[in-house]
């Protein structure tokens, strides 16, 4: 997701609270951040912030952090947070950053759980590293997960779920769970919160494919 350019972005992220923009200090030290020592989740390449804001109001036992590269995207997220429904939540904070450079942020064993969801397909093979589901990039997540830390990836692509699939094997994760429709995987499907682009392709009629992977 790409969003026309937005002069006032970087000026509205840097007024928020909620939006951090001396992440590498926070390395190793998060907990401070949120004032508890309670479990860190991210979402990267969260978009416009509809899934990771509703988990946190579901989930205030949990600190989530929502990950995007764009700012005109982030601002999205810092608006849907000023609404009268999550304005209030406690346990959620956003960064504007490339998620290659995730374990300067986070260090050893710092995040329980990483959700990726409809994460941008790089259908040429030559950009297959830029996948977020790509070994390089699973390797940098081992870098942060806790032991048995997962990761949660949701698709309607299904050449990129095929190929994570295969990525998780090659990196010699444990592959928890998978469904190729998980709307009607009554197991998986329970909880489920529909992110932006989930609303999209599954009112086309498109199966969403779901895989969890933990850490070896
Ligand atoms: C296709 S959108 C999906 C948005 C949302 N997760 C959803 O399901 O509705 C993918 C998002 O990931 C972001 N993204 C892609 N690569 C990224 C990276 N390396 N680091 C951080 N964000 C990234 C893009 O800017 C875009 O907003």
């Amino acid at each position: 997701m790409r969003l026309r350019n937005i002069p006032r972005a970087q000026e509205e992220i840097d007024a928020s609270p909620v939006a951090i923009k001396d992440e590498k200090n926070h390395r190793g030290k998060w907990a401070e951040v949120f004032g508890n020592e309670h479990p860190i989740h991210i979402e990267i390449g969260m978009g416009k912030g509809q899934f990771i804001l509703e988990l946190a109001k579901r989930n205030p036992e949990i600190n989530y952090i929502g990950i995007e590269r764009y700012s005109s995207v982030l601002l999205r997220a810092l608006e849907k947070f000023s609404t009268e429904e999550y304005e209030e939540l406690q346990n959620i904070r956003f960064i504007c950053m490339d998620a290659a450079e995730l374990d300067e942020i986070f260090a050893s064993e710092e995040v329980e759980k990483i959700y990726l969801n409809f994460s941008d397909p790089w259908p040429k093979a030559r950009h297959a590293r830029r996948r977020l589901t790509s070994t390089r990039f699973l390797s940098v997540y081992e870098k942060v997960l806790v032991e048995e830390g997962v990761v949660e990836f949701k698709t309607d692509n299904r050449p990129l779920f095929e190929f994570s699939l295969e990525q998780v094997e090659e990196v010699g994760w444990e592959l928890k769970a998978h469904t190729f429709d998980l709307h009607n995987n009554k197991e998986m499907n329970d909880g489920n919160i529909m992110t932006e682009y989930e609303a999209k392709f599954s009112a086309m009629g498109n199966p969403i494919h779901k895989l969890v992977a933990a850490r070896k």
